[in-house]
């Protein structure tokens, strides 16, 4: 497994690689590696010769009283998890790489971040599309994987390839859960005892609204949404949103088509830790 701090020393590494005519296959990542990690570069071994694991805590998708600076930061483990799951490159910038300059140019984008995470994190996404755009020029795979937990951010990433034509390959990879549903995530690590406890919670409500929004399709939305942000209320977590969104423009739905695809997605604050999680609807479960 080759480690590179350097985009001239990734350029030079990867110019060899794709003359050898390999399939460049980009994992993007914080680091803080778990289980959902570990799937995506599985995942992307099967499709994949060469595989690209990229560690960068990203400081411009952070707010400003948000965890950059607390993000846990676990270099040796994410190596031996990489070298263990026969990464080929490890891409380990640090901010100075990324960022030489103070950055002049953004990202605007329109509707996609109205709700959702997006609502609740200015300038977020932005941050993340700046820096997956870096990534992809950086690198230039031929496949990127990312993950269903955050699929706002896979459903922006995707309008960007598309609307900024880059020759590569999306690929989305499942949830991988705790034995008790919770959702892994680097950010589980500051649960403490009681908060971890819970944190279940949030998954057993989008299941739920699942369940009736596709059983039920007469149901309002709306008071199937409030019964359960009540219930994760009544358990201490503090709502920041619970929604069914439409799969294609991630806008709110009102009622329910039976058969369309909806993603039930939610966010809540327990204790002082944001947690996100999201299902994508199958009418096929329930009939
Ligand atoms: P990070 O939170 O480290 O996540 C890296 C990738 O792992 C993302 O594609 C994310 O969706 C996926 N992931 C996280 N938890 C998962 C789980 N439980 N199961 C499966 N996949 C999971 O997302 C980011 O980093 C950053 O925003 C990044 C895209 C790297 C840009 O900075």
């Amino acid at each position: 497994m080759t480690e590179v701090q350097s985009i001239t020393g990734v350029r030079n590494e990867l110019g060899a690689v794709r003359s050898r005519g390999e399939t460049i296959g980009l994992v993007p990542t914080m680091g803080a590696l778990h289980d959902g990690h570990v799937h995506l570069i599985r995942k992307m071994k099967e499709q994949a010769s060469f595989v690209v694991v990229t560690v960068f805590v990203n400081p411009t998708q952070f707010g400003p009283n948000e965890d950059y600076s607390n993000y846990p930061r676990t270099r040796e483990r994410d190596r031996q998890i990489c070298e263990q799951e026969g990464v080929n490159l490890v891409f380990y910038p640090d901010v100075e790489e990324m960022y030489p300059v103070e950055p002049a140019i953004s990202f605007m984008i329109k509707g996609l971040t109205d709700h959702m995470c997006g609502k609740s994190r200015p300038g977020h996404f932005g941050g993340v599309l700046q820096v997956v755009n870096k990534l992809f020029n950086i690198i230039q795979p031929d496949l990127a994987i990312f993950g269903q937990k955050d699929i706002q951010q896979f459903a922006l990433i995707d309008r960007m390839v598309q609307e900024f034509n880059h020759p590569v390959r999306l690929i989305i990879g499942d949830t991988v859960r705790e034995a008790d549903g919770l959702a892994m995530s680097s950010r589980n690590a500051y649960l403490n005892k009681k908060e971890r406890k819970r944190a279940p919670l949030l998954y057993d409500a989008i299941k739920t609204v699942n369940e009736i929004v596709t059983s039920k399709p007469d149901v309002s939305v709306q008071d199937v949404l409030v019964e359960q942000e009540q219930r994760l209320k009544a358990n201490d977590l503090k709502i920041d949103y619970l929604a069914v969104v439409n799969f294609y423009d991630l806008q709110p739905v009102v009622h329910i088509v039976p058969g369309s695809r909806y993603i039930v997605a939610g966010a809540v604050i327990n204790g002082t830790t944001r947690l996100i999680d999201n299902l994508i609807t199958d009418f096929k479960q329930i009939s």
